[in-house]
């Protein structure tokens, strides 16, 4: 269930160039989001610039509210970024619907491979915790252009996740796209009793990144036989199902990123489509 809320900021800090993470107070939107859930926030009330609300992944769960992390490329993300602690600020949410981990948590072997791309990383630290929180594996790959956009990792190794990073130019990590990194990795992980680092092991990907990287991990994915649920991004108008403004082909017909998703199996979506 959603619900309109006027949270107040209690922290906006700048993690790496053009990348924040904001904390708003809501008991409301701690309590009844989940991982992979997003909320729009409305960066200027009264005003018609911005016109519409932001669509952002839930990032972190606090006790008492939630985290947002966000980058800063047009004239929304640019208002976030001037807000200041103690202001308040209107989001709708929690929206959409989130990650499945039965998959995770059916088999006492499984794991969670997560794939984030860039700001994909959003949703995803919220993933890994819950999931390092009940006791099973997690592989993290980060995929960015350059180190100095590589976010999050010291946060998910004290998590317990298993990070592995790449970066475009070479400067951290493996040198290239993150998918290739995670092609010798599934090349290792089969889905049913493989012998890995010496234990027996069961994957289930999730990713959120470009769609170009969620293509090219779909199909990797698809090739390995490991089930891949991936988080969407589009262009959002209402953000609650109404205007059809976020649709995405998929094999059963056109579906709402907003409402359906954000989060699909991989296996659903035509890639191939714009
Ligand atoms: C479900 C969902 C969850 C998201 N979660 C996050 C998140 O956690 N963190 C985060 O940083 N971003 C996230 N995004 C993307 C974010 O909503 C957009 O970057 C933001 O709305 C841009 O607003 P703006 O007013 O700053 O930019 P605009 O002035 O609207 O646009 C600036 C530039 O960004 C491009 N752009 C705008 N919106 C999108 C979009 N949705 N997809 C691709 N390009 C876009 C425009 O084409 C333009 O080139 C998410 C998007 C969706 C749909
Ligand atoms: S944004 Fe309106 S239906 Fe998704």
């Amino acid at each position: 269930m959603k619900k309109s809320v006027n949270a107040r900021i209690v922290s906006n800090r700048r993690i790496a160039p053009d990348h924040f993470v904001m904390e708003v107070k809501s008991v409301w939107l701690s309590r009844n989001s989940s991982p992979g859930q997003f909320v729009a926030v409305r960066a200027r009330e009264n005003a018609t610039d911005p016109l519409l609300r932001i669509p952002l992944g839930v990032h972190a769960i606090r006790k008492k509210g939630i985290r947002l992390l966000y980058k800063v490329v047009g004239s929304g993300t640019k208002l976030l970024m001037s807000k200041r602690k103690g202001e308040r600020i209107n989001i709708l949410g929690p929206l959409g619907n989130g990650f499945d981990l039965t998959p995770v948590f059916r088999e006492k072997d499984s794991r969670a491979v997560i794939v984030a791309g860039g700001h994909g990383i959003a949703p995803l630290y919220e993933l890994a915790r819950v999931v390092t929180r009940g006791k099973k594996k997690v592989d993290f790959f980060i995929g960015a252009g350059t180190k100095k956009h590589v976010v999050c990792s010291k946060e998910l190794r004290k998590l317990g996740a298993k990070v592995h990073v790449a970066t475009e130019d070479g400067s951290m990590g493996h040198k290239g796209y993150v998918t290739d990194l995670l092609k010798k990795h599934l090349k290792q992980v089969k889905r049913y009793g493989t012998r890995v680092q010496g234990y027996r092991s069961r994957a289930t990907i999730y990713a959120c990144g470009p769609r170009p990287m969620l293509a090219a991990l779909a199909k990797n994915a698809k090739r390995s036989g490991v089930p891949a649920q991936v988080s969407l991004d589009a262009y959002m108008a209402c953000g609650i199902g109404a205007c059809l403004g976020c649709v995405v082909r998929t094999v059963d017909g056109y579906r709402r990123v907003c409402k359906d998703g954000p989060v699909f199996d991989a296996r659903e979506i035509v890639w191939e489509s714009a």
